[in-house]
């Protein structure tokens, strides 16, 4: 396997330890155990360095107009492809949590798309977009501007599992 196949199976292992052990470290912390919580973040912040590392090299890290076109990209065909067809299919195997999980991350990913269109415009403009909060809700990801409406609209989770984003 040649080398840019290999950074690219490399960044997808590394994101996805940084995220696992994000994840583990929460269940630590609640198991009571701060310490083995604090080991899984300071790894998760080491794979974090190493997808960085890879994605630099591979050079899929460029200006921000064309991040973002990247990023509208990856949502979109995210929104428009991946989530319908994985819903269809668990659809079909009867898995009703992943049907759910999928459809709202659908919706989610549009939304993702959106922001970052408009993003892209103002930069084309040589322009910021506005400064605004950002909360995300923690049951379904679902990214609002401005402020944490009284129930999210993808999920119907209340306020409270809405967090801001600093
Ligand atoms: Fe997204
Ligand atoms: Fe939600």
């Amino acid at each position: 396997m040649g080398t840019d196949e290999n950074l690219n199976k490399a960044v997808a292992g590394e994101s996805q330890a940084y995220r696992r052990y994000r994840a583990f470290a929460d269940r630590a912390a609640r198991e009571g155990y701060p310490n083995i919580a604090k080991l899984f973040r300071a790894v998760s912040e080491s794979e974090a360095v190493h997808a960085t590392n890879e994605l630099l090299l591979m050079k899929a890290i460029k200006s921000t107009a064309e991040n973002l076109q990247a990023a509208i990209d990856g949502e979109t065909y995210e929104y428009t492809t991946m989530y319908p067809d994985f819903s269809v299919a668990a659809e079909k195997e009867g898995k009703k949590a992943a049907v759910k999980i999928f459809d709202e991350t659908q919706e989610v990913e549009h939304f993702h798309a959106a922001y970052y269109k408009e993003a892209l415009e103002n930069v084309e403009a040589k322009k910021d977009i506005a400064a605004r909060d950002y909360y995300v809700c923690s049951v379904c990801g679902n990214t609002v501007p401005n402020e944490a409406p009284d129930e999210c609209p993808v999920c119907r989770a209340k306020k409270s599992s809405f967090r801001k984003v600093e």
